[in-house]
């Protein structure tokens, strides 16, 4: 069978499981996002979850999540305790059907509670494999660490996955920003926390913006902006790939888009970070940072959403009364107002809510605090 037609019987008429990555902590949002595109989940675990379709809900997907980190195409599942059982699954798989002639790739390898666990071992051994089954068909595969092919294998209870990374760079990186400013939150947070507790239609005072990742995430949130619109995704470069597909998807959802953006104010008290959230937020219109100290920031609406991640005390250092002074500064001049805090878990208000979610901001454990003044 040639080769075509084996990708259109093995690849474009069948449906495929992908897997989600997520940040730990906002599984549940990820999930409700996923439901909201119209998907089920079939499986879901820490830090994940699968959908399963055809390719055009991997493409859909690619473009509209803000809230994972990457797309895995599943491969394969199977039980293995010993390498010959590998050599064995890997008859089944057939790279010619994902990767061109000349393809360099390179394969991660993690074990769990499994008698494979020398991941090196494994790495070594399936490399070996993979290079003789390229060369076995003419093609030229070359094993190259810094390649954005990558091979995942999973083994864990003894269970081998192995799976095809089809976003290629995060997805949190949506080609949007030029600069970013010191201790920047990632996109996908961003996006997760607003879907969580913003009401779009609120008006949203970002006042510490830093380089403006929150009215980045928020204007595309409120115009309906798939974060997909400007970036590649790995699944492109594959023998596979179904241009028309991809194109009608990302045509139909990008032919309206709206850049004016009303009633997201970005500040910050830097000048530098005014001027990287100025240039970050060039796409749009009608949305521009101001320099201001949010502790002279008089309110311009009876009420409102209030997001701040605030400095750590880490990256950006700040004075001892800091913390005290925002939350003094909230309860008296942003009253009805609702708020979204994001601070290091050393740190704790007094009188603002604290919210039971866990998550880390670059390696940090943070607090959340959300409620209404
Ligand atoms: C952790 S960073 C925010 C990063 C931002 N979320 C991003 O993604 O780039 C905190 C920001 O608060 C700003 N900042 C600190 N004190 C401030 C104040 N009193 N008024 C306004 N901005 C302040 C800092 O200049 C810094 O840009």
């Amino acid at each position: 069978m040639n080769i075509e037609r084996k990708i259109k019987q093995k690849i474009w008429s069948k449906e495929h499981n992908y897997f989600l990555i997520v940040q730990p902590g906002l599984e549940s949002i990820l999930k409700n996002e996923i439901i909201s595109f119209g998907y089920n989940t079939t499986k879901e675990t820490n830090g994940g979850l699968e959908v399963k379709g055809k390719l055009d809900v991997l493409y859909d997907l690619s473009l509209k999540t803000r809230v994972a980190t990457k797309i895995l195409f599943r491969l394969a599942t199977f039980k293995a305790t010993h390498l010959s059982e590998i050599k064995k699954a890997l008859t089944r798989l057939d790279f010619c059907l994902f990767w061109p002639k000349d393809t360099n790739f390179d394969i991660i390898v993690s074990s769990k509670s499994s008698k494979l666990y020398h991941t090196d071992m494994v790495k070594e051994f399936l490399a070996k494999e993979i290079l003789s089954f390229g060369k076995k068909n003419d093609f030229n595969y070359i094993l190259d660490k810094k390649s954005q092919e990558k091979l995942y294998v999973r083994i864990e209870d003894n269970e081998i996955t192995i799976s095809l990374d089809a976003s290629g760079d995060f997805l949190y990186k949506r080609n949007i920003k030029k600069k970013t400013s010191k201790a920047p939150i990632r996109e996908n947070i961003a996006a997760a926390l607003l879907l969580k507790y913003w009401d779009k239609n609120k008006y949203l005072l970002d006042p510490m913006c830093g380089s403006a990742t929150f009215s980045i995430e928020a204007s595309m949130i409120k115009n309906d902006i798939i974060p997909g619109f400007n970036r590649e995704f790995n699944f492109m470069n594959w023998v596979n790939f179904k241009e028309k597909t991809f194109n009608f998807l990302k045509n139909k959802y990008t032919k309206n888009l709206n850049y004016n953006i009303k009633n997201i104010m970005p500040s910050d008290l830097e000048e530098a970070s005014v001027k990287v959230s100025n240039e970050n937020l060039s796409i749009f219109n009608g949305i521009k940072a101001k320099k201001e100290n949010f502790l002279n920031i008089t309110p311009s609406k009876e009420s409102g959403f209030i997001v701040m991640n605030l400095p750590y005390n880490k990256r950006i250092k700040v004075e001892v009364d800091f913390y005290k002074e925002i939350e003094h500064k909230l309860l008296k001049d942003f009253k009805n107002w609702e708020y979204l805090i994001l601070v290091s878990r050393n740190h704790k208000f007094n009188k603002l809510k604290k919210d039971n979610l866990k998550i880390k901001n670059g390696g940090i454990l943070l607090n959340i605090y959300h409620g209404i003044i």
